[in-house]
């Protein structure tokens, strides 16, 4: 029975001492201390001992089975500092780091929030209107006639009740004017929708952003002081900008403005419509104000308003305008 004792345990030491690795090592364990290990068949075995040697053989049984465990403790130990050094000599540490993307501003979100800090600067407030609009703060109290083609079915989204989606910012003039009262100077951002075929330069939904000032006497001066500050604001020193004479409803003298900079590829590129407020306008709110604050003769003001989905897609440089809409996150993620 010694014998037998004293060959379990050279055994084991000798097949812990040779185990490469964790799991050759819980083999050992398993095969001597496990519920049928040789270790624990040799308890089994001691209802066979004479009696009078059963105290000594469990003694030695005791000693053979601390032995055993503390001989896999000691090389389980080893195994694993080896294993640890195996990886830190796998490891570069000068090599870059994977940043975790937390997620980004959206590019038009930043060229609108650099936008609106710029005119912010200049004592321009925020204001808002609503997506879906009436008929009079888009169209009519704005001096456009109701044979004009922008009013017709085939540009403008209209609803069931006979509102419509607003196709442009400019009802925000309308809005803020209707409940202020001059002075005023405010820049409003928002969506605009025409139906227009979506192809790789056009959205039926997009994003404008409208500026609006009135007081006494606002003149043109103002208008183009404004504008040709904030362009190379925007953009950058060395940015040109030139008014060519246009037209719209609600602004006389209109003008369309275009601009040329190396960040949109030193090419003219059409970007807004301005002018001085038609008086026109003035008094379509006069009327719906039941008041005179803005009275022709007293007041006078300018407004602009500009797209800014194209204006983003040049300034990243992307070839398709929806891209803008898509939130694909493996376009969108390089902006991390
Ligand atoms: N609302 C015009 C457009 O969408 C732009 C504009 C705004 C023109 C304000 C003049 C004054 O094209």
């Amino acid at each position: 029975m010694e014998s037998k004792l004293q060959h379990i345990h050279n055994e084991a030491l000798a097949q812990i001492e040779t185990a490469s690795n964790i799991s050759a090592l819980e083999a050992v364990r398993i095969g001597t201390l496990g519920r049928s290990g040789s270790i624990s068949a040799l308890s089994q075995s001691m209802k066979n001992v004479p009696k009078a040697d059963r105290p000594r053989f469990g003694k030695l049984l005791n000693e053979l089975r601390e032995a055993v465990s503390s001989a896999l403790e000691k090389r389980a130990t080893a195994l694993n500092a080896e294993a640890d050094q195996a990886l830190l000599s796998n490891l570069d540490v000068t090599l870059p780091g994977t940043q975790p993307c937390i997620g980004a501003i959206h590019p038009l979100t930043r060229l609108l929030n650099r936008a609106v800090q710029i005119f912010h600067r200049m004592g321009f407030a925020l204001a808002e209107g609503p997506d879906i609009e009436t008929e009079w703060h888009c169209f009519d109290a704005l001096n456009t006639p109701a044979d004009h083609p922008a009013r017709n079915e085939q540009d403008t989204f209209y609803l069931p009740d006979g509102r419509l989606l607003r196709t442009h910012t400019s009802t925000i003039q309308t809005r803020v004017m209707e409940s202020q009262s001059p002075p005023l100077r405010v820049i409003g951002p928002g969506a605009a929708y025409r139906r227009d075929e979506v192809d790789a330069t056009h959205l039926a939904q997009f994003n404008q952003l409208e500026g609006l000032y009135v007081a006494a006497d606002v003149s043109l001066a103002d208008l183009k002081g404004t504008l040709s500050f904030f362009f190379p604001e925007l953009f950058g020193p060395g940015t040109e900008i030139r008014f060519r004479p246009h037209f719209f409803p609600f602004t006389e003298p209109s003008y369309e403005i275009d601009i040329r900079t190396e960040a949109l590829g030193d090419q003219w590129m059409e970007l807004a419509g301005c002018g001085m407020v038609d008086p026109a306008v003035f008094e379509a709110i006069n009327a719906r104000r039941g008041d005179r604050a803005y009275d022709p003769d007293l007041v006078s003001g300018f407004a602009f308003g500009f797209g800014l989905d194209r204006l983003a897609m040049n300034l990243i440089g992307i070839p398709d305008i929806r891209m803008l809409a898509e939130n694909d996150i493996r376009f969108l993620s390089q902006f991390c």
